[in-house]
C-alpha cells in the first residue's frame, strides 16, 4: 500500500481541544446528559445565527432527523442535487420517500433554481440544498423554484459560508451540519441541526432520543433513534468552535496559494471563488482537469509522490441504489469525471502546497516551478506539532524543528 504523506485532509487538533476532552471525560458526564452538549448546541447556534441547535451523532443523522421531523415519508419526493455525497439521497430513501435528482451548475457546482424547477411535481415536499465543496448555494432561488417545498440545507461541507450576509444553514427551515474529521470543525464524528422553528426543534429533540416522552419515562408514542452526541464530542466541538474563524481564514489563504500557483495552467479550471456576496469557503480546494483520463492519471501520479487526493463524487443517478431514477444531468456527469479535491487541511504548509502544485505541473508535462524537492521536513513538522498538541508535552513542543532560530509553526503562510 502507498504511504500517504500529504493527506487530503487532516484536522487541526490543538492542545486546548485535548485538554477540554480530558476535562469532559474526568467530569464523569461522558454521555449526552453532559452540560457540554447543551453549551455546544447554544454556542454553535449563536455563532451561525440560529435560534436552536440540536446536536447529534453525525451529519447523516442530522439529515435523517430533519427529514423525519419535517414529516417526509412514503409517497413524498425530495429534490436532491445529482452531484453530492450520498448521505442526503440515502436519508431520503431511509424515510421511505423518493429522491429526484437535479443537475448542478457549471459555475458554482450547486443545484440551480432552473434545474430544481424542472424536477417539481405535485409530490415535491422538500429541496435538499447542498452547499458543495464550500460553495454557498442560492437557497432563495431554490425556494422560489419550488414554491411550498421545505428547504433543508446540507451544510456539511460549507460550515461558515454566507450568501448575501445570510449564513448557510439559516435560510432553510432546517440546516444540517457534520463534524466528521475532515469538516471545518470536528468532534471526530458528530452533527447538528439548526432551526428557528420551536416545533421542529421539539420534534428533532424527541426523535433523537428514541422518541421517549419528555413527561413519561419509557413511554414511546412513536419510534425514534439514538442519535445523541457524547459529552467528550461536545467538549471538543466547543473548543474547535473558538478557532473556527482562524480555520476559515487558513482555508482562504490555502485557496489563494493554490490559485496563484495553478493560474498559469490553462488546461485546469480552478475552484470557483464565488462572488463578493457569496464567497466560497474552499472546504476542499478543487480543480477540474480536461478529462477523466487526465484526472485519473494525475491522481495516480500524485499518489506515487505520497499526495492524497479525492475524485469528485459519482452522480447519484449513476449509482446502483438509484438505478431506475430517470435523470438528465449532463453537468453533474461532466464535473464528476473531471473534478479532483486537492489536500486542503488547515495545517497544510506553503511548502506542501508548492510540492502538490509542482506534482500537478509535472503530471501535465510541465517543468517544476519551485525548489521544493522533498516534503519530509514539513510533514515531520506537522506530525510533531500534532504530537505536541496531543500530548500537551512542553518537551514535544520544544522538539519542534526550527527554521532561522524560530519554532516552525504547522502553517507557514
Ligand atoms: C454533503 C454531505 N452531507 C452529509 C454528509 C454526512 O456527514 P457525516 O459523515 O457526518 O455523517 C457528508 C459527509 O461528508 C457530506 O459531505
Amino acid at each position: 500500500m502507498i504511504k500517504r504523506e500529504i493527506p487530503v485532509y487532516s484536522p487541526w487538533i490543538s492542545e486546548e481541544d485535548v485538554e477540554e476532552v480530558r476535562r469532559a471525560t474526568l467530569s464523569g458526564w461522558v454521555s449526552s446528559s453532559s452540560p457540554d452538549v447543551l453549551s455546544f448546541e447554544e454556542e454553535f447556534a449563536a455563532s451561525i445565527g440560529s435560534g436552536r441547535g440540536i446536536s447529534c451523532s453525525s451529519g447523516t443523522a442530522a439529515l435523517h432527523l430533519s427529514l423525519r421531523a419535517a414529516g417526509i415519508g412514503p409517497g413524498d419526493e425530495v429534490i436532491v442535487p445529482d452531484l453530492t455525497f450520498i448521505a442526503p439521497a440515502s436519508m431520503v430513501v431511509a424515510c421511505g420517500a423518493t429522491p429526484v435528482f437535479a443537475d448542478v451548475s457549471d459555475e458554482d457546482w450547486n443545484v440551480t433554481p432552473e434545474s430544481v424547477s424542472k424536477c417539481v411535481t405535485p409530490r415535491t415536499r422538500a429541496v435538499m440544498a447542498v452547499h458543495l465543496y464550500g460553495n454557498p448555494a442560492d437557497c432563495e432561488g431554490l425556494a422560489e423554484a419550488a414554491p411550498g417545498a421545505m428547504i433543508i440545507e446540507d451544510v456539511a461541507q460549507s460550515c461558515g459560508a454566507t450568501r448575501d450576509d445570510v449564513n448557510a444553514g439559516t435560510f432553510g427551515s432546517l440546516g444540517c451540519f457534520s463534524f466528521f474529521g475532515n469538516k471545518v470543525i470536528t468532534t471526530g464524528e458528530g452533527g447538528m441541526v439548526l432551526t428557528d422553528d420551536p416545533d421542529l426543534a421539539a420534534r428533532l429533540h424527541l426523535l433523537r432520543g428514541h422518541a421517549m416522552s419528555p413527561d413519561r419515562r419509557y413511554f414511546h408514542a412513536e419510534l425514534g433513534f439514538n442519535y445523541r452526541m457524547t459529552g467528550m464530542q461536545a467538549a471538543m466541538g466547543r473548543s474547535q468552535l473558538r478557532r473556527m474563524d482562524e480555520i476559515l481564514s487558513r482555508k482562504r489563504k490555502i485557496a489563494k496559494l493554490y490559485a496563484n500557483r495553478l493560474a498559469e495552467l490553462p488546461e485546469l479550471r480552478l475552484h470557483p471563488p464565488g462572488t463578493a456576496s457569496a464567497p466560497s469557503i474552499f472546504w476542499m480546494y478543487s480543480i477540474l482537469t480536461p478529462s477523466r483520463k487526465v484526472r485519473d492519471e494525475m491522481m495516480r501520479k500524485l499518489g506515487m509522490k505520497g499526495i492524497d487526493t479525492r475524485p469528485f463524487f459519482f452522480p447519484m443517478s449513476s449509482l446502483p441504489p438509484f438505478a431506475g431514477h430517470p435523470t438528465h444531468t449532463p453537468v453533474s456527469r461532466e464535473l464528476s469525471e473531471r473534478g479532483l479535491n486537492l489536500p486542503s487541511g488547515p495545517l497544510l504548509t506553503e511548502s506542501e502546497i508548492d510540492f502538490v502544485t509542482d506534482a500537478i505541473r509535472e503530471a501535465l508535462g510541465r517543468s517544476k516551478r519551485s525548489k521544493v524537492t522533498s516534503i519530509t521536513a514539513s510533514v515531520t513538522a506537522r506530525t510533531r506539532t500534532l504530537e505536541a498538541a496531543a500530548t500537551g508535552s512542553k518537551r514535544a513542543r520544544a522538539n519542534l524543528p526550527t527554521r532561522k532560530g524560530r519554532v516552525e509553526l504547522p502553517f507557514q503562510i
